[in-house]
């Protein structure tokens, strides 16, 4: 557990509201939505922050397209798509930050105003190409002819008198914080490709736009806006109070979590996080994040899936089948976290079957119909196994340490292997055939409670990747009464056995995973 008392502070990108996320997006919001519920879990404060990005040319065009003005589009998006889909996925963010608040658009103008007046920006003359999709200005080697490689459009030429931000200035110290932080920027796969690019001689970047007028104005001179991803990568800032006096109540929360211990982002975004927004921060004397961590992508047919290509898949198209909690399930445990994956149905489909519906689902629901059966319901007296006790332990410090380190396809690989080693547990010691002699009944005992124990202990460590099928668990175990909310019980505190009293009632509650054919109407 980590030392310090400062709030562990996570943040999502914020998306785009041109359109409705689909489940890239809900991939990155996920892991973050686990790893802030396990650090939670651990009993750090923990602020979770996600939102949308609401400037630029590409939503102004979509919202010109459907003939409504952008903040319009903006909050129709926001309030009908994104804020219902996360809360549909069981989103437990701490605030949902808009660009267009005024908390975000003055406290990007008082930075900027800040930056110009320390020296850091400049007027000149951008030329060149920009791709809309990517917002971003493009370099020849960015380019296959003339087209962006992520959203293969021709790159618009641009041609501008702009404001410019010294951002070649900040590369030594860059490299150097990347030589001196490795860690700061992950996998390491990303980290090289972000050197490679601070040693292939990069240059200032402009930073506003005079040729379209949806976007927070430069203060100094409003004819131009301030480019969207400028704007955008302050959000992790102005949504804590960035620049707001110490005793304010910004300042005291911006005192609380910064700097920001993870920003998870999607691999096609990992320059502005890991270049251009710490040279920001450097301009500003700001602590830097602890950590970029950039995943990879979810490939439809060996692409990047996207809603542009017309291979978006909605949350939904995946959550009405298969349930909420087998999506949070999946991804994380699927695809190695930083590594591209392609979603099949056929593979969800077995997982769910054998790991989230067979080993973890039909333990549970065995448990309860034993201990009914044998015990009149009640939790038997108090026992412990100390080979599963052992595995206990030993699983905990693995999950741990890996969630420590954002691999959660190894955290959740030995959290399920638990769950295996205890059905192997029930195999072994045939509690149904001890029933049938009374002369075992203390042996039975124990069997069904170490099983329940360790039941208990699966329920807490699934509790942030599956938080509705844990709780529906948790009640069925009788341990809301006695051992209090699921979401309050501790990571550090878990593998210790003999935490469910004796005597406690369970209750056969909802089948955790139902079986496909029942689901499908
Ligand atoms: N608005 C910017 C981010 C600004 S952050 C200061 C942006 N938005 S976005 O709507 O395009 O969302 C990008 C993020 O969505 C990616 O970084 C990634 O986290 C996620 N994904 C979008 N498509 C994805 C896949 N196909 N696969 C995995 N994640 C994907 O960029």
């Amino acid at each position: 557990m980590s030392a310090d008392s400062k709030s562990f502070y996570l943040t999502t990108p914020i998306y785009y509201a041109n359109d409705a996320p689909h489940i890239g997006h809900a991939y990155t919001t996920v892991a973050g939505d686990v790893l802030t519920r396990w650090h939670r879990q651990r009993g750090e404060s923990v602020w979770f922050l996600t939102g949308t990005d609401e400037h630029g040319q590409k939503i102004m065009n979509t919202a010109d397209a459907n003939g409504v003005s952008p903040q319009e589009w903006c909050d129709r998006l926001v309030e009908t798509a994104w804020k219902p889909t996360w809360s549909s996925l069981n989103i437990a963010y701490d605030d949902f930050i808009r660009t267009t608040e005024s908390r975000h658009t003055e406290r990007v103008q008082r930075f900027l105003t800040q930056l110009k007046d320390a020296g850091h920006i400049y007027s000149g003359k951008y030329e060149g190409p920009y791709c809309v999709g990517c917002e971003e200005f493009k370099l020849p080697a960015d380019l296959d002819d003339g087209k962006c490689q992520i959203h293969g459009t021709i790159a618009e030429i641009v041609s501008e008198e702009n404001w410019f931000f010294r951002l070649s200035a900040f590369v030594p110290q860059l490299l150097a914080h990347y030589q001196e932080h490795p860690e700061a920027c992950e996998p390491a796969s990303v980290r090289n490709e972000v050197l490679a690019f601070l040693q292939s001689g990069v240059q200032d970047l402009s930073i506003s736009r005079s040729s379209l007028d949806w976007g927070i104005p430069v203060p100094w001179d409003t004819k131009q806006v301030i480019y969207v991803w400028f704007d955008a990568l302050l959000n992790y800032g102005t949504a804590v109070g960035l620049g707001d006096p110490a005793d304010s109540e910004g300042g005291r929360k911006f005192a609380e979590v910064w700097p920001p211990d993870v920003h998870l982002i999607g691999k096609e975004i990992s320059r502005f996080h890991a270049v251009i927004w710490p040279a920001m921060l450097m301009a500003a004397n700001l602590p830097l994040p602890k950590k970029v961590f950039a995943h990879g992508w979810l490939l439809v047919g060996g692409e990047k899936m996207s809603k542009s290509k017309l291979t978006g898949i909605v949350p939904a198209d995946i959550t009405s089948h298969f349930g909420v909690d087998a999506f949070r399930y999946y991804f994380l445990r699927a695809i190695p976290f930083g590594s591209d994956g392609s979603f099949s149905w056929e593979d969800m489909s077995a997982r769910y079957t054998s790991e989230l519906a067979n080993d973890f689902g039909n333990l549970a629901s065995r448990l309860i119909a034993m201990i009914e059966k044998y015990c009149e319901g009640l939790i038997p007296a108090v026992a412990t196994d100390q080979s599963l006790a052992g595995a206990l332990s030993a699983t905990v410090a693995t999950a741990d340490g890996a969630m420590e380190v954002l691999d959660f396809q190894t955290a959740i690989n030995s959290i399920m292997e638990f769950c295996k080693r205890v059905n192997g547990y029930v195999t072994e010691q045939q509690p149904w055939v001890l029933a049938k002699d009374p002369a075992n009944k203390v042996e039975l005992n124990k069997v069904l409670y170490n099983t329940a124990d360790s039941i208990r202990a699966l329920a807490v460590l699934l509790h942030p990747i599956m938080p509705a099928t844990t709780e529906i668990l948790w009640e069925s175990l009788g341990a809301n009464e006695t051992l209090g909310d699921i979401s309050q019980q501790r990571i550090a505190d878990v593998a210790r056995f003999g935490q469910l009293p004796t005597g406690s009632k369970v209750t056969k509650g909802a089948v955790l995973f139902p079986r496909l054919e029942e689901k499908a109407e």
